[in-house]
């Protein structure tokens, strides 16, 4: 059975992340299914840091196919270069969107959501097979900080892509 995810809601977002980290290690430890272990890191970062969405879009195809995720039912299909997870597949690059309102071609799947941010997760073939997708309540809730974070713990699952 997984040890459960404890962060202290005393500490700030840098320290909730240097937190997590040795906590997800523990979590994805032996972990070869890539839905498992995307499942529970959705289940991990939803609950420490509290975001209105945190999921995954998986390539299949010429498209971003609906993963595991928590938060409110979203798009099930995200066509190559649309909205911001399409950018993120198609320019291999995290894209940072502090205000979703002032993206082109953003797609609203949430009304809430009012800034967000996406990495590209990299299989062993060295392409873009996923992407992590977070959505915030507040405007520029995302930093540069978030994406180096966010890419470390990306890391943990790319081999199982
Ligand atoms: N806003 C995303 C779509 C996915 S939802 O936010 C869950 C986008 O523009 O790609």
């Amino acid at each position: 059975m997984s040890s459960p995810i404890v962060i202290s809601e005393a500490l700030d977002r840098d320290s909730r992340y240097t937190a997590l980290l040795p906590q997800l290690d523990g979590l994805l430890e032996g972990e070869t299914d890539a839905i498992a272990a995307m499942a529970n890191l959705c289940a991990a970062l939803h609950a420490t840091f509290g975001w209105h969405w945190v999921g995954f879009y998986r390539v299949i195809g010429n498209e971003l196919v609906l993963g595991p995720f928590q938060g409110p039912v979203a798009c099930s299909r995200i066509p190559f270069g649309k909205g911001v997870c399409g950018t993120a597949w198609s320019e291999g690059r995290a894209q940072v969107v502090p205000d979703v309102d002032q993206f082109p071609g953003h797609i609203a799947c949430s009304a809430p959501s009012r800034s967000e941010i996406v990495l590209p997760l990299r299989g062993r073939d060295g392409t873009v097979a996923a992407v992590l997708d977070i959505d915030s309540e507040l405007l520029n809730d995302f930093s540069s900080e978030d994406a180096t974070h966010l890419a470390a713990i990306c890391a943990r699952l790319e081999t199982l892509l």
